[in-house]
């Protein structure tokens, strides 16, 4: 692996071998993580990195475009096909610039956006106050019914027609449900504003078309390719042919610079790999195996938000087993499962405590794990749950994690190999 660095820089070697040893031994269940193939590797690796080129094809500011512009236009080509966009852009560098690029595209400073809640579900790039856009834009936020765990579409509703948004976005970080795509496309039509789908992390699924499809109702649909897309780090946007020329201008110059030609081979060939009969049993497992999940969970006494899931994750409230989000996350580290802390609806505690967890299957179901895993799995964070703080435990918990993915190889036996 890496046969030029590990020669020039040992030290900088070390922390990659490091954290592939990481990604060998660990039972990695962060709902935004995937395992992406040796080709996205490779063409994340390849001699496109040494072009520099702005604009589109056939529109570059720069010469020696002739192949970047193939491989772009088939890219275009494929997400068109693949998700049956009327228009495609493959430019920008992660979901959260093609989130920015939407903006760029309809927005003016001061306009007014109608969001999820970061604390509901919703994305840092869709307004948090944290977050940039919130001293450019005025945002005004839905959330989810306090009893069911999913939107409160009346109320979105409601506070649309008050607010008269220009923008509404669904689409979240952590909402286990599926979404009514072609209501809040009505409600959107209703009070004149632009709708927009930020697929980030249900865009493999929907590729796979074992969730509906928010490109039908929705004029923008903003993805990062690296979630349950299994790509590389990067971003597409799509939108109704009407608005393309707005959103390409927004894209190039308005929100980036020169072309990530590598990212952007990596995510053409995982477009065509994503619609592959082999890319589709993946995404139907990661469902199937996070719904087994959130039973086993459930059998065991933990709260499943919405009461379980229609996508590749759930989201546990743990407040009746007296632990927090940030030390379960410590403490199932400890013991080899990585997860991420979570704020759960209306949460008490602070974004960097939480009351919750998110637990996603992409990653171990991409390995081969299945229903029995998942049950030892859930044995492993239970017998965590009992006993966060005793070290004892918790080795003895990385022991079992370790012994199980034994058997489920990150990457084939060799691909590293030089
Ligand atoms: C809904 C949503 N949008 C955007 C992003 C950001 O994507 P990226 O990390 O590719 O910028 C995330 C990341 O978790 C997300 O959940």
């Amino acid at each position: 692996m890496l046969k030029h660095t590990r020669n020039s820089d040992p030290e900088l070697y070390r922390m990659v071998e490091g954290d592939l040893n990481r990604q060998i031994h660990n039972i990695e269940m962060i709902a935004s993580e995937s395992t992406v193939p040796l080709e996205v590797l490779e063409l994340n690796g390849s001699v496109f990195t040494n072009k520099s080129l702005e604009g589109y094809p056939g529109g570059r500011y720069q010469a020696g475009s002739e192949f970047a512009d193939q491989m772009e236009t088939l890219a275009c080509q494929r997400a068109k096909e693949l998700y049956g966009a009327e228009h495609v852009n493959m430019q920008t560098y992660s979901g959260t610039t093609a989130n920015y690029s939407v903006y760029a595209s309809v927005l003016d400073i001061g306009d007014k956006i109608l969001a999820m809640d970061l604390d509901q579900g919703g994305h840092l790039s869709h307004g948090s106050p944290a977050n940039w856009t919130s001293k450019m834009y005025n945002h005004v936020f839905y959330g989810c019914d306090k009893e069911t765990g999913e939107i409160d579409y009346e109320a979105m509703e409601e506070i649309a027609h008050r607010e008269k948004p220009k923008l509404i976005i669904c689409g979240a970080s952590s909402y286990p449900r599926l979404i009514d795509y072609e209501r809040i496309g009505k409600i959107a039509a209703d009070v004149g504003a632009y709708s927009m789908c930020d697929m980030a992390h249900i865009s493999g699924l929907v590729a796979a078309k074992v969730i509906p499809s928010p490109v039908p109702y929705m004029d923008f649909v903003s993805t990062s390719t690296s979630k349950t897309l299994c790509s590389t780090r990067g971003g597409i946007v799509m939108c109704k042919e009407k608005y393309a020329k707005m959103l390409d201008r927004g894209t190039f110059p308005g929100a980036i610079g020169s072309v990530q030609l590598h990212t952007m081979a990596a995510k053409c060939w995982s477009l065509k790999y994503a619609s592959t009969p082999e890319f589709r049993e993946i995404m139907v497992k990661v469902v199937k195996n996070a719904q087994h999940l959130a039973k086993a969970m459930q059998a065991r006494d933990y709260t499943v938000i919405s009461g379980g899931t229609d996508n590749h994750l759930i989201v546990v409230d743990l407040r009746n087993k007296g632990v927090k989000g940030k030390q379960m996350q410590i403490a199932l580290d400890k013991a080899g499962i990585t997860v991420n802390k979570q704020m759960i609806p209306y949460d008490p505690e602070k974004p960097w405590i939480t009351s919750g967890l998110r637990i996603g299957t992409t990653a171990i179901t991409q390995r081969g794990l299945g229903e029995q895993e998942i049950d030892e799995i859930v044995d492993i964070m239970d017998a965590v749950v009992k006993n966060p703080e005793d070290e004892a435990n918790l080795k003895e918990c990385r022991a079992r994690s370790e012994a199980l993915i034994a058997n489920f190889p990150l990457y084939p036996a060799g691909a590293f190999e030089d």
